[in-house]
């Protein structure tokens, strides 16, 4: 594993594909692909058994079948789940992948990721622990590394006790008092803001800090040429059907 270099290109495609696809499912990121992304960004949490998974809610309602806390069920419940049929017709059965289901799809293919780790709310040192530990077996000998994100600095602090050599961003949605300082003292190797916040001396404080400034979630042209403008190093993206990765 390379976990000295930086790991993303410029473009990442937000849950696999936005919202062309059911978010989060292979389905998804196998869109994504096919619309040119080699980058991908995901939510992951754990199941109550510890299995980490993808899901972006901490319930099941809003992208599956299922019902009540996602967190508060086995993988044997959450694995045969219907992940597809709330988006649309033609993913009806998409399954909700385990992170080791992804793993094999990004790494056989080479493809880069942001896990950003999305814990049921009280687990946060616990699922980046576990997330952390995961990711370097699952990673171990690809020469490749994802970058973890997380809004919640213990999530982070518990991806490093476990994976400190994996790069972290601290994941932004309001720039609170002491935020540099906090991705500092978390070691990030980039702070991810929502792209409202990312003004040029935003990106210039991050940059003089020594770390990299990337943006969620940008779907628009116009606020894209800003933010480039701007020098931002990365975007994360929905519309991976108008802004092409090449
Ligand atoms: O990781 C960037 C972005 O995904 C953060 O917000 O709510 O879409 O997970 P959210
Ligand atoms: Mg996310």
């Amino acid at each position: 594993m390379n976990a000295q270099a930086w790991p993303l290109p410029f473009w990442i495609a937000h849950r696999g594909a936005g919202k062309l696809a059911p978010e989060n499912t292979l389905a998804a990121f196998r869109l994504g692909a096919q619309h040119g992304y080699r980058a991908f960004e995901c939510d992951v949490k754990l199941s109550s058994d510890g299995i980490p998974f993808l899901l972006h809610d901490a319930t099941l309602e809003r992208t599956s079948n299922g019902q009540g806390v996602a967190g508060d069920l086995p993988w044997a419940t959450l694995s045969r789940l219907d992940a597809g049929s709330w988006h649309s017709r033609a993913f009806a059965g998409e399954p909700l992948p385990s992170l080791e289901a992804l793993a094999r799809f990004i790494i056989g293919n080479r493809y880069a990721f942001n896990i950003e780790i999305k814990p049921t709310p009280g687990q946060a040192l616990l699922t980046g622990q576990v997330v952390g530990r995961e990711v370097l077996r699952l990673w171990a000998d690809s020469g490749l590394a994802p970058l973890f994100s997380s809004f919640e600095p213990e999530a982070l602090q518990g991806a490093r006790e476990t994976a400190p050599d994996i790069p972290r961003g601290l994941l932004l949605d309001n720039l609170r008092e002491g935020w540099l300082a906090e991705a500092q003292a978390l070691g990030c190797a980039a702070v991810i803001s929502n792209y409202r916040l990312m003004d040029q001396p935003t990106v210039d404080a991050i940059h003089a800090a020594g770390m990299k400034a990337l943006v969620y979630t940008v779907n628009d042209a116009e606020a894209a040429q800003a933010l480039i403008a701007r020098g931002v190093d990365g975007i994360i993206t929905d519309a991976v059907d108008c802004f092409s990765p090449a």
